[in-house]
């Protein structure tokens, strides 16, 4: 047999040593011969870009059911040479937590779906939760002990907590307490030796560097302990559509230096999208808004801060703030909380997409030209986060995501399609690159930075200089998600995993004293 078998009968064997099942372990390892293993490995994909027959699936999916299969599947991967992809959510935007872009290397995931337990505290307003609980798993659990909390990360209920507090996170609240990652308070993660470390057993640095530094670099995380932030009992939401001939560019350009100015109970969210109204293609711009408080106090400070957009009480939606992420996760606050436990079960949908960050307002004939590329291919969709408040107050060093004081506005450039759609793979990754370029004059330079959950191989990838990737190509794509903080990042990823382990396209390269 040959010597790639060998090792592969040896990890198999190191495995099963260390994981005990009382079902045989077929629940916890799944060989491409499993009947479910195709099952699982695409129940948390969510872009079919990465679903055909030129992507290498993994050898193995271990599923662990508790932390010490975590650490024995590094211990085992590494001893016989195999590498680790993990995957929470699968909520990668390149698939990178279960695929190898060049199919080169022999992999595993440790998809950790099956460990998501969520302990909520109330009285401590903290909660432990498990890597691969869900975001709708952990508003859930939150809202039936209590509606005098919430917690601040993204919109879309079936992205993984493993992935997104990683790499930052960022939803509704975000103006008010910051990104996820800005409010965790503990976590535990299996290091590149297989040892379990908490945050005073980790070293200050490899805390710093695990809230924001991107998944993947420095372990597996097998849960993050979290501070919940206190919510009114009574949220408002607003949609209000705009399409040009209403005026959407001027609200749009207003927005842009009003938006991060609010209150920071108050935001306000951009999506700017093709629609089509009495037989009409239109690009349109949605208000998107979450306010922390009643109707009547939103209302006066629409009236004084933006009467632009002419929002009245009858905009005014009020409710509870679990409802509230029912609303923004299926524009409807009208169906029963427990949706927010759908995990999904496969993809159905191929996407792209890009960010920006954006300093100082976009001129008008800009957002102009924009909007007419939305239109005139209606392939995507534009959506624009506003920072300041909190963002503002929280220093550029202070975590590794280092967009903060400055930054008026996060944009995300998306498009997706379907097998059913007549446009091409190739059409829709010009359309999204050119969109890209016609930006590059009206956002952040020096870098041209981006956001590291809204992963974008574009940027650049990893270059490997005797097996380990090298520090000076990785800058390239690094810097953009995390300027100055790329070197500290590094400089962590030597100390803890020099031999570049936990490996990935964009995962940190080691800089070594010295180099
Ligand atoms: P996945 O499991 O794919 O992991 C992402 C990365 O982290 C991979 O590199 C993976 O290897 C690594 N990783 C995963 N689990 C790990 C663990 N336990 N330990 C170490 N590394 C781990 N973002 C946002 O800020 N706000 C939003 O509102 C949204 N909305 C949104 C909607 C949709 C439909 C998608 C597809 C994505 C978003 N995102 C988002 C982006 C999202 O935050 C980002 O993709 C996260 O990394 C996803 O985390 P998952 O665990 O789901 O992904």
């Amino acid at each position: 047999i040959s010597l790639a078998n060998q090792n592969y009968q040896s990890f198999l064997h190191c495995l099963y040593n260390n994981i005990q099942s009382s079902e045989g372990n077929s629940d916890i390892l799944y060989t491409p011969s499993n009947s479910n293993y195709t099952s699982f490995y695409l129940s948390s994909i969510r872009n079919l870009r990465f679903v055909n027959s030129a992507t290498t699936k993994p050898l193995l999916i271990i599923a662990p059911t508790n932390v010490s299969h975590v650490q024995a599947s590094v211990v085992c991967a590494r001893e016989n040479g195999f590498s680790i992809r993990v995957r929470s959510g699968g909520h990668d935007y390149e698939g990178l937590s279960y695929r190898e872009v060049d199919n080169s290397r022999q992999f595993v995931i440790v998809d950790l779906a099956n460990l998501r337990e969520i302990d909520v505290d109330v009285t401590r307003g903290t909660a432990w939760v498990q890597a691969g609980a869900t975001l709708g798993e952990l508003y859930y659990k939150i809202s039936i002990k209590t509606n005098l909390y919430g917690f601040p990360a993204g919109i879309c209920p079936t992205v993984g907590i493993g992935g997104h507090i990683s790499g930052g996170g960022f939803g509704t609240m975000l103006r008010k307490y910051g990104l996820a990652s800005d409010n965790v308070l503990d976590a535990l993660l299996v290091d590149s030796n297989g040892d379990l470390l908490h945050k005073d057993s980790m070293g200050e640095d490899l805390f710093w560097a695990m809230r924001g530094g991107g998944g993947t670099s420095y372990g597996i995380v097998v849960s993050w302990k979290v501070k919940l932030v206190p919510v009114p009992p009574i949220v408002t939401v607003f949609t209000i559509n705009r399409v040009m001939k209403e005026g959407a560019i001027d609200l749009m350009s207003k927005w842009q230096s009003i938006a991060p100015r609010l209150h920071e109970d108050l935001l306000i969210r951009i999506v700017a999208q093709q629609i089509y109204e009495g037989g009409e293609r239109q690009v349109q711009a949605g208000f998107n808004a979450l306010f922390l408080g009643e109707c009547v106090q939103l209302v006066e400070l629409m009236e004084t801060d933006f009467p632009e957009l002419g929002m009245r009480r009858q905009y005014c939606k009020e409710m509870s703030w679990i409802e509230s992420a029912l609303y923004f996760a299926f524009y409807t606050s009208d169906i029963s909380k427990e949706a927010l436990l759908d995990r999904g079960t496969e993809p159905y949908r191929y996407f792209k997409a890009k960010s920006d960050f954006v300093k100082e307002p976009i001129p008008k004939s800009a957002l102009e030209k924009v909007l007419s590329l939305i239109l005139d291919d209606n392939a995507g969709v534009i959506i624009m986060d506003p920072y300041g408040a909190k963002m503002d107050n929280i220093s550029e060093t202070a975590t590794p995501f280092p967009h903060r004081k400055g930054n008026l506005y996060n944009i995300q450039y998306f498009t997706e399609w379907t097998q059913h759609d007549t446009t091409t793979y190739e059409e829709r990754m010009r359309w999204i690159r050119n969109i890209y370029d016609e930006m590059e004059p009206y956002v952040s330079t020096n870098p041209r930075a981006a956001y590291i959950n809204y992963r974008d191989l574009d940027l650049g990838i990893n270059e490997l200089v005797d097996g380990i990737s090298s520090y000076e190509k990785g800058r390239i794509w690094g810097e953009k998600y995390f300027k100055g903080n790329f070197e500290k990042l590094a400089l962590v990823k030597a100390r803890v995993d020099p031999s570049d382990f936990f490996w990935n396209e964009q995962s940190v390269p080691p800089l070594f004293a010295g180099d």
